[in-house]
């Protein structure tokens, strides 16, 4: 899969998938997309009832929602598992142009850590950041019931990946859920949120990140 680095409208960069059409992230701000969705809707709504929180990934992509879950932890004092899937790794010319840490003004080590980390074993990152990636697709990984406080599905758009936004998908994820999770995605479309809610989540629509109405997340209650 063929990938370009571009810079969005916070200075950040993200990626286009010229076979796909798509970006990685918002083009009106790749750390504003991802701080709005997955840290500040997401992290910090798991961390109101729990400072050790286990996190699953759809999609680790450029790392940067793990960045930006690094540090937040780091300010906030948790305790994170964070695990990710992707089915297709960036190549290392790749993430080492990247200019999150940079952009960030931290975190630059911790940065290389996430991606010089190796797949499929669970890795420290810090005392308190564990990582472990797993190169398979969301639609193959196995993952048991019961397991995570919080889940960032960041899936390419259901226009171009609807067998990433099914109600099995969904299904699966529930399961691999604690009572009580959250699921956060920049996606709102209508049909998403009823395969979730077929999927047995109370689903919420909340304002998005600056570009996008809304965005969505969903609570295993
Ligand atoms: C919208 S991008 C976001 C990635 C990442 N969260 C980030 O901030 O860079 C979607 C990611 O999902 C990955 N992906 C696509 N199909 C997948 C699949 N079947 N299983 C797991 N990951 C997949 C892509 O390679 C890409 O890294």
């Amino acid at each position: 899969m063929q990938r370009k680095i571009i810079t969005t409208s916070d200075g950040s960069h993200s990626l286009y998938v010229p076979e796909l059409n798509e970006h990685y992230h918002s083009i009106h701000g790749a750390i504003q997309e991802s701080r709005h969705v997955f840290i500040e809707a997401g992290l910090k709504q798991a961390a109101k009832n729990n400072s050790a929180i286990s996190v699953f990934e759809v999609g680790f992509g450029t790392g940067l929602n793990a960045l930006l879950t690094y540090l937040e932890s780091e300010r906030l004092g948790l305790k994170i598992n964070y695990t990710s899937v992707e089915a297709f790794p960036l190549e290392e010319a790749i993430f080492n142009a990247l200019n999150y840490p940079q952009e960030t003004g931290e975190g630059k080590q911790a940065f290389e850590l996430l991606h010089s980390s190796s797949w499929e074993v669970k890795n420290s990152i810090s005392e308190n950041f564990s990582l472990l990636k797993l190169k398979t697709s969301l639609l193959d990984v196995i993952l048991e019931n019961d397991q995570y406080d919080l889940v960032y599905f960041d899936a390419f758009g259901p226009l171009v990946q609807p067998e990433m936004w099914t109600d099995e998908i969904f299904s699966k994820l529930y399961h691999a859920m604690k009572k009580g999770g959250v699921l956060v995605t920049y996606c709102s479309k209508g049909e998403v949120q009823r395969a979730m809610k077929r999927a047995g989540f109370s689903v919420e629509k909340i304002p998005g990140p600056p570009g996008k109405r809304e965005m969505v997340r969903a609570t295993k209650e």
